[in-house]
């Protein structure tokens, strides 16, 4: 057998996760060589201990796949390292494969590519981690059968139900419920059956298509391709022999023709393209195209790949669109068919999986890209967690890792979008955290809000710079942070009645006061803490407008909500003060008590006792909260403002 050299490269998914393939080295390549059969992608879910390398190993020995060296360093490493004694250990064989893995960091999923004389194969192996469902979502959202693994011996896990649940809702059709390890329990039917039992109940409100169940032994390879003797109660197909044969129906889904725009091609004055990947459907040369956010139209000159000019690209292609006049689109538009526009959206309703140990709260702002989109969002209610094990609602004020939950999002520009279930494309997207920068959730569009389909801007005579022309001063925030007594709403005092001297319309919005009406419902909680300075950003943005100078007196314990006012606001008008008071100190003034209180324990969360305070990076100012320093304070604020 000749050998395909191993490169791995990593490739974006639906999801936007960096992945890997293996050998041969694209899948480009690997269908090349294939093109005479029929496709089927799967995915296996399970956790480690359920036998998953040992399937996949045992699936690419079945079907030939192995080359000559790799099985004899297999069978060299099963004796000298396996767990099976004189038998091949497959675990090995597809975790050495893993291990060129190892060396990147985001890589999530491998794929494997394998044939049979009837299909070819693509199998995504979602490795590791067992306890994050991330390799779960990124493997999914491709395949058209999910292998549910379970160990026999310890039947439906949480883990499965979840798998199944997040199968369903990633629209796969068909799951195979393998039931491994049947070799240990002396290929037992009735523990087979009690399992089968048990997820075809649990499953049937998830809509499958198909539920094959199949009692298998990864391991000696019982009902794998051959049905096995240890099993002559089963009369089902083996699970190469569903693999074989089960049609990989797909839901019906959207063709429509989608062209993100991932930059702007633009080698010399005379040439003008846009570079991408047609995500959706297909183009020709001559079509009208529709630019998504300007609704400008053009004809398609040209379509230009790396090494040629094409007359039609479909989906999937890299390709330069020129067209025959100029219009206005940059990086992140979306271009359809003229006759096909897309639609845009600014409040959805969606589905979220956590895929991050840090809780995901209503009301934070996170990064959101959907395709080639970016966009920030606030999760604006999270209306309910799913309890996996009983498919019921749950209500949640925040999410964990692995909840699946159903939010509304508002992003704060509109985005091109489609359901998921008509185009995995426009209805995925991820969350990513603004200052870890990590992925935070993976989200399905299950439909965008009426509310905001009907709800316009109203376009006012008079603005902002009118209202500042008749004040005599620029609007601006003066941002106060810091623990409870440190000394923030004293310093907004004092800077306001130094201010009001100066003739300038101010106002000051503090904490004890605005909790005791617009925000009485909020308590202390992270989750309330958030919503209650989302509130206040809102309020003082309104205020900004009105052309005041407006000082805010917030504990405003998180870097990511006074980020997410920075940016509402706008940097420019947004001057934030950090009252750097030493804990010890505030608490040995506690001007109200709370502190004492805190410290008997009847406060659970008092911000610097039992809740956390983040401490300013880079302040545009840091005062100094002892008394003797205010006159000084103002003052250097008031040049601040009068900037
Ligand atoms: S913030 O954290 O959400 O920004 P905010 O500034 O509105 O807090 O309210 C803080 C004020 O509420 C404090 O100055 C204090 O008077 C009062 N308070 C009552 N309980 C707490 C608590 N658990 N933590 C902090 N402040 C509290």
């Amino acid at each position: 057998m000749t050998r395909t050299p191993n490169k791995t490269r990593p490739k974006a998914s639906t999801f936007g996760v960096a992945q890997i393939e293996t050998r041969p080295a694209t899948i480009e390549e690997f269908l090349a060589q294939q093109h005479d059969q029929d496709l089927l992608r799967f995915i296996t879910c399970g956790s480690v201990d359920d036998g998953k390398s040992t399937l996949i190993g045992r699936l690419l020995w079945e079907a030939n796949q192995l080359f000559d060296d790799q099985l004899a360093t297999l069978q060299k490493d099963s004796k000298k390292y396996g767990t099976q004694g004189q038998d091949i250990d497959f675990a090995l064989l597809v975790d050495g494969l893993s291990a060129e893995r190892e060396q990147g960091i985001t890589i999530d999923v491998a794929y494997r590519f394998f044939a049979t004389s009837k299909r070819k194969f693509i199998v995504a192996d979602t490795p590791g981690h067992e306890q994050y469902t991330r390799n779960m979502v990124t493997g999914a959202s491709t395949a058209h059968v999910a292998i549910l693994l379970v160990d026999a011996r310890s039947g439906l896990l949480t883990q499965t139900r979840r798998h199944a649940y997040l199968a369903s809702l990633m629209g796969i059709r068909h799951v195979v419920l393998a039931v491994n390890k049947m070799d240990l329990l002396a290929y037992s039917d009735t523990v087979f059956k009690g399992i089968q039992d048990a997820f075809e109940n649990f499953a049937k409100p998830l809509g499958f298509e198909g539920i094959t169940a199949i009692p298998i032994s990864a391991l000696k390879g019982d009902n794998i391709t051959e049905r096995s003797v240890n099993t002559p109660w089963y009369n089902g197909p083996t699970l190469m022999g569903f693999l074989e044969t089960v049609s990989p129906s797909a839901p019906v889904r959207k063709d429509t023709m989608v062209f993100p725009i991932q930059w702007v091609n633009r080698p010399h004055s005379d040439f003008r393209g846009f570079s991408g990947t047609l995500a959706q459907g297909s183009v020709h040369v001559g079509d009208a195209i529709r630019v998504t956010s300007s609704g400008q139209t053009a004809q398609v000159a040209e379509i230009i790949t790396m090494d040629e000019s094409l007359s039609e690209a479909v989906a999937g292609q890299a390709i330069t669109l020129r067209l025959d006049k100029e219009i206005d689109a940059s990086r992140g538009d979306v271009m359809s068919l003229a006759q096909t526009p897309l639609e845009t959206t600014d409040q959805f309703e969606a589905t979220l999986v956590w895929l991050q140990p840090e809780v995901g709260l209503s009301g934070r702002s996170y990064d959101l890209k959907l395709s080639t989109q970016w966009a920030s969002c606030t999760i604006t209610s999270i209306k309910h967690r799913v309890d996996i094990n009983h498919l019921t609602q749950q209500t949640a004020k925040q999410l964990q890792l692995n909840d699946i939950a159903v939010c509304n999002i508002a992003t704060s520009k509109p985005l091109v979008f489609d359901t998921y279930q008509r185009s995995p494309t426009l209805g995925s997207f991820i969350l990513v955290d603004r200052i870890s920068h990590a992925t935070v959730a993976a989200g399905m569009i299950s439909h965008s809000l009426r509310r905001s389909q009907n709800v316009h801007r109203q376009a006012l005579t008079l603005t902002r710079a009118d209202r500042e022309h008749l004040n005599g001063h620029k609007a601006r925030v003066v941002w106060f942070t810091g623990l409870s007594g440190s000394g923030k709403s004293s310093i907004a005092n004092a800077l306001e009645s130094h201010l009001h001297t100066l003739g300038m319309r101010t106002y000051i919005l503090d904490g004890d006061n605005m909790r005791q009406g617009l925000n009485k419902d909020l308590g202390f909680t992270d989750a309330d803490r958030v919503e209650n300075i989302r509130r206040l950003a809102e309020v003082a943005k309104l205020m900004v407008d009105a052309g005041m100078i407006v000082m805010t007196a917030f504990i405003s314990p998180f870097r990511r909500e006074r980020d997410m006012a920075r940016d509402l606001i706008g940097a420019e008008n947004f001057i934030e003060v950090y009252v750097n008071t030493p804990l010890e100190v505030c608490e040995a003034r506690d001007v109200k008590g709370l502190y004492k209180k805190a410290r008997a324990g009847s406060i659970p969360n008092m911000t610097g006792i039992n809740s956390p305070y983040e401490a300013p990076l880079t302040p545009a100012y840091t005062a100094d909260g002892s008394q003797k320093a205010i006159e000084q304070t103002v003052q250097e604020l008031v040049q601040l403002i009068c900037v």
